[in-house]
């Protein structure tokens, strides 16, 4: 495409800036970076604020272990390093996702500050919000729903997050929501409420 003076545009100087999207989608795009222990309930939370978010007319894309791990992280491990390559990836993703003025709830362990500080860092301050499930060990390995506690007390999965591998509780969530005695419509509408100030578009 030329303009009078014969000057070319590229595609590349159109792309369409996040605010120009947050208007459209009348939203403000976070990444909602939910931490917390393996069975703490962070994917099932995610789910749950996924549809109520949808319902209340918000736009939004979540990102856990399912599809992350089993495409793009392929072949990334539990080790400290590979970890951390795996939440820069994430993080790099979601960055893309929150251009586009996307909300993007990511549910990842994600078990150290140091991690999640390279999440932010990559993210930006003002668009990363950090929650976190807090949920006791004691009740996610009660729960244990993928019997992966198990396993790891058995000594069968090393590095295991809370077992044989540190997670270290967020200093400062923006959010944190307990879930030991709630049922998930109690939590998640807890969840939704907390967010709706972060994700509202002022008029
Ligand atoms: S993170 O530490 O790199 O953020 P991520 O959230 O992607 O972890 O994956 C955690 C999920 O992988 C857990 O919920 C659990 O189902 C599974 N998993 C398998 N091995 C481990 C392990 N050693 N430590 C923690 N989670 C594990």
């Amino acid at each position: 495409m030329k303009d009078e003076g014969n000057n070319v545009f590229s595609v590349f100087d159109e792309i369409i800036g996040r605010e120009e999207k947050e208007a459209f989608l009348k939203q403000r795009a976070k990444v909602v970076w939910m931490t917390g222990l393996s069975g703490s309930g962070k994917t099932t939370l995610a789910k749950y604020l996924e549809r109520r978010l949808m319902q209340a007319g918000y736009f939004s894309k979540l990102l856990d272990g399912d599809n992350v791990r089993s495409g793009l992280n392929k072949g990334l491990g539990f080790s400290e390093e590979d970890r951390t390559e795996n939440i820069r990836r994430i993080a790099e993703v979601s960055k893309l996702f929150v251009d586009g003025g996307v909300i993007c709830i990511n549910c990842f362990v994600s078990p150290t500050e140091a991690i999640r500080a390279q999440a932010k860092a990559i993210i930006g301050d003002d668009l990363f919000l950090e929650v976190f499930i807090d949920t006791p060990l004691e009740v996610c390995e009660s729960r244990d729903v993928k019997g992966l506690y198990n396993k790891a007390r058995a000594g069968e999965i090393k590095d295991f997050t809370g077992i044989s591998a540190p997670f270290e509780a967020p200093s400062a969530p923006e959010i944190a929501i307990q879930t030991a005695d709630k049922t998930i419509e109690e939590a998640g509408e807890e969840l939704f409420k907390a967010l709706l100030p972060f994700i509202t578009l002022e008029a």
